[in-house]
């Protein structure tokens, strides 16, 4: 498979380094192109100069893949401040065939995973632009197409642990199903039929037989939600079926197999759970072979509006715009109940509202109603710039680049259109097209 990179280096890897490489990776198809899919970064010592090199490239959202070509001199500190400095993963080149080799299989794999993460099934249906929400994705996405492992979700209620359960199920490689089964509900009298399924007459009541839901999971996906409410009897119930593979039916002495995906999703912390007893260590580590945590609305408000939009169209009122004082309580309001509060906000609105026009104030029911305007420069802004003057930039780079950012973000929130960017921004169509165009000549 082609792919395209750029090459970068630090000063100090020989030419002939370099040349020894690039020949090796055009023999395997790895080229470098205008627009690459990766950066390879080379350096010799890891040094500050190697730092930027791998600080800058990261920056730019490419995947960077770091080869260090005098491994002997690099110390296992300093290769995990090669991935601090925002490499996706680092090699230490020997022969340039084998590092070419390793260097083809990421690439590889990365493009793979771009494909699953940017399609339009995953994208539709797990929303969200904030690079926190992207990541979660992209190791998702990785996770269930590439293993065949466990997975435990943890997150607050309504930030998305359901859909992340429904995307491993759709994209692993199973049959697709997802059988759900929610602990909550599981009694310790009634769970071992839920579970097993039972035999015709095995209990009082049991006029039928019935399969269970390890049956129903079968070549698929058996999904358990509130894994931390399951009873400690049922615990180890469940910790012989994963371990055997195989279970009975209530009244019957019948093996059957069990073969299906586990995903677990719970809002409680496992971990203490194991300390304080409650929870079995030896199931928390066979269901949390893989974790993820679906991040709050709070840590990812570059979400609410492409989650504000979905909800939107989902509700028939997709092609209607917000006006700002309506986007601004949206982005300002809090969320206790994270995606699933935002979507019934936004639900609240779109009811009220009527006719063409975009959604305006009046809409917001008044129970709703903010008193107060939001404060800003809030504490999130603080941070931002904290954390830039603590990497020792100056006053004159910081204001720069908010405008540059500000620039940015509404430009892609408003679909590339001057016209309503500036409106937005404050600013006449002239003036953003010239900073556009300066911005321009910089960055060429
Ligand atoms: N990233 C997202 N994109 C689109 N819809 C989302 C997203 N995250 C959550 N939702 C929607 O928000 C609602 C709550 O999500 P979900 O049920 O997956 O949350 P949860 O973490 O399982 O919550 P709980 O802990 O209460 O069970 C659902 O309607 C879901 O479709
Ligand atoms: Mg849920």
């Amino acid at each position: 498979m082609q792919h395209a990179i750029s090459i970068i280096a630090s000063s100090d890897v020989a030419q002939g380094t370099r040349q020894a490489l690039h020949s090796a990776f055009a023999c395997i198809g790895i080229a470098t192109a205008p627009s690459p899919a990766a950066v390879i970064a080379l350096f010799g010592a890891w040094d500050a100069e190697a730092a930027q090199l791998v600080r800058n490239a990261a920056s730019s959202g490419v995947p960077v893949l770091a080869v260090c070509t005098a491994p002997p001199a690099l110390s296992a500190d300093s290769m995990w401040s090669v991935l601090e400095a925002g490499a996706a993963d680092l090699l230490l080149a020997d022969a340039p065939d084998s590092v070419a080799l390793q260097a083809g299989a990421r690439l590889e794999r990365w493009q793979a995973l771009d494909r699953l993460a940017a399609s339009a099934r995953v994208r539709d249906t797990l929303v969200g632009e904030s690079p926190a929400w992207r990541a979660l994705v992209r190791s998702v996405v990785e996770v269930a197409a590439f293993t065949e492992s466990p997975v435990l979700v943890t997150g607050e209620t309504g930030t998305g642990k359901d859909l992340i359960a429904q995307a491993i199920a759709h994209l692993g490689g199973g049959n697709g199903d997802i059988t759900v089964l929610d602990c909550t509900t599981l009694s310790p009298e009634l769970a071992g039929s839920e579970l097993f399924g039972h035999e015709r007459g095995a209990f009082t009541g049991a006029y039928s037989s019935r399969d269970g839901a390890f049956a129903s999971a079968n070549g698929g996906v058996l999904f358990l939600d509130e894994v931390g409410e399951l009873p400690l009897p049922l615990q180890a119930q469940l910790l012989r079926v994963i371990q055997e593979r195989q279970y009975k039916r209530v009244g019957s002495n019948d093996w059957h197999p069990a073969s299906f995906r586990l995903v677990c999703a719970t809002n409680r912390d496992l971990e203490s759970e194991v300390q304080r007893g409650a929870f079995r260590a030896d199931l928390y580590y066979r269901i949390a072979a893989w974790c993820c945590r679906t991040p709050p609305l709070r840590e990812r408000p570059g979400d609410i509006l492409p989650l504000v939009r979905h909800f939107l169209k989902q509700l028939g009122g997709g092609g209607h715009e917000l006006d700002p004082a309506v986007r601004q309580y949206l982005l300002t309001r809090s969320y206790p109940g994270n995606v699933r509060d935002l979507r019934q906000t936004v639900a609240r609105i779109w009811h009220r509202h009527t006719g063409p026009g975009p959604i305006t104030i009046g809409d917001v029911p008044p129970e709703e109603r903010r008193s107060g305007a939001p404060t800003w420069p809030d504490g999130r802004f603080a941070d931002a710039i904290r954390h830039a003057v603590d990497m020792g930039i100056g006053l004159a780079r910081i204001g720069q680049a908010a405008s540059d950012m500000a620039i940015q973000l509404v430009l892609e929130q408003e679909g590339d259109n001057n016209q309503r960017a500036a409106l937005r921004l404050g600013v006449t169509d002239r003036t953003l097209q010239l900073r556009r165009k300066a911005r321009a000549g910089q960055a060429g």
